[in-house]
């Protein structure tokens, strides 16, 4: 399973650490940046892991800005792209089962670096449902 990562300098630490984890766990992770703790804007990072998640080329993605809010906000803006700010192993599980999201979001200055880990597990574990489900996803994916 291939995955895309990236953040800008409000996630770098947590990024570091949650694509160490993938890693460890047999994934195979790109990186898209940022790779300095210097200050970058965080729709750049966003764009350059979406567009190549939403042709396909990765699983999915995981994207860490200082809240996970504003790197949320810029992917939803990508066609193709549903993006799920998670703070909650639940909420990460429920992300994929039911909105089949195929970005997670995080907050670096938000979570600790288990919870975080925890999360993107959860995420990583569990399998869209379709169904019901996949007929509101359609809907969200047809909203202009
Ligand atoms: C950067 O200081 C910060 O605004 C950014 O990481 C993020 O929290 C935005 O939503």
């Amino acid at each position: 399973m291939k995955i895309a990562i990236g953040s800008d300098h409000g996630g770098f630490e947590l990024k570091n650490e949650i694509k160490a984890h993938l890693e460890q766990k047999g994934f195979e992770v790109q990186d898209f940046g940022t790779h300095t703790p210097d200050s970058v804007d965080y729709p750049d990072i966003a764009e350059a892991v979406c567009r190549p998640v939403a042709k396909g080329e990765f699983e999915f993605g995981v994207l860490v800005c200082g809240t996970g809010i504003g790197i949320s906000i810029a992917a939803n803006k990508i066609e193709g792209i549903r993006a799920a700010l998670c703070s909650d192993p639940y909420s990460a599980e429920k992300a994929k089962q039911h909105n089949n999201a195929n970005i997670i979001t995080l907050g670096g200055r938000v979570l600790g670096v288990d919870l975080a880990k925890t999360i993107v597990d959860s995420f990583v574990n569990a399998s869209f449902e379709g169904g019901r489900h996949q007929a509101r996803v359609d809907k969200i994916m047809k909203l202009k």
